[in-house]
């Protein structure tokens, strides 16, 4: 799915953040030094890093944010990157990986890999399309899932705990249905930071007028630690 740019070069498939429609793809080389390879040596670095992150994995569930399997009061602090708003389609860009994982993996892990694609419905995003091309409908939505999950972290968090909600959007309008999901969910927002997260560099940002900081809200104290 990599395709030629007019500099002769290949561009990788995920260029951006969501598969684009091509017309006419490479095969390149996996190991050759270009930048649509696998990029062996990233990658290694990547699981080196990982691999000194501390083990064992306590432990990782999977299922929606807006039912969280645990009792009240359980977390001393939750750290959460929720979707942003309408710009990327995750669970459609998901189903390039997944239905290559589901061939290897399927018996590894079949709980992981029982439905055909990645589940939809419960995907906190808007897309007009799952609401018959509703755009009031869809961004309604957004905001009632957004809110139930908020929610769910308000009973799971110790009255005295931390959130922390990671946001970053070029629109109002995104910032404006966060911000009354967080208020309809009673979280107390007390707290915000913008961090230079994006390179300047990247794909999306060349000569467009690109996102390059992401906010961190802290909710219920005061002080949080994440630079
Ligand atoms: C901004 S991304 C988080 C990216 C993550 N911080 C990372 O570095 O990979 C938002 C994530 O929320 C996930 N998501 C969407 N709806 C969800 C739901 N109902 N429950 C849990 N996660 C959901 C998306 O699949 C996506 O992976």
């Amino acid at each position: 799915m990599s395709t030629w740019r007019t500099s002769e070069s290949v561009r990788r498939a995920f260029e951006r953040q969501r598969l684009k429609m091509s017309w006419d793809y490479v095969e390149c080389n996996p190991f050759a030094k270009v930048e649509s390879s696998w990029n062996v040596n990233f990658l290694l670095k990547v699981i080196g890093y990982c691999s000194k992150a501390g083990s064992p994995v306590k432990k990782i569930s999977y299922g929606s944010a807006t039912r969280l399997p645990y009792p009240n009061n359980y977390f001393e602090a939750v750290i959460t990157d929720p979707p942003y708003y309408d710009n990327i389609p995750y669970s459609d860009s998901s189903d390039f990986f997944y239905v290559i994982l589901k061939r290897v993996l399927d018996q590894v892990y079949p709980e992981l890999f029982s439905t055909p694609l990645t589940p939809k419905s419960e995907e906190i995003i808007i897309e007009p399309k799952r609401h018959n091309d509703n755009k009031v409908e869809a961004k309604r939505f957004y905001e009632n899932k957004l809110t139930e999950a908020f929610k769910e972290i308000l009973r799971v968090v110790k009255p005295n705990g931390i959130t922390v909600i990671i946001f970053a959007h070029k629109s109002t309008e995104a910032w404006e249905t966060i911000i009354k999901s967080l208020i309809n969910s009673e979280l107390i927002l007390v707290a915000s930071w913008p961090l230079h997260t994006e390179m300047r560099t990247r794909t999306v940002a060349l000569g467009t007028a690109s996102l390059l900081s992401t906010i961190y809200m802290a909710n219920d104290a005061i002080y949080i630690f994440w630079q």
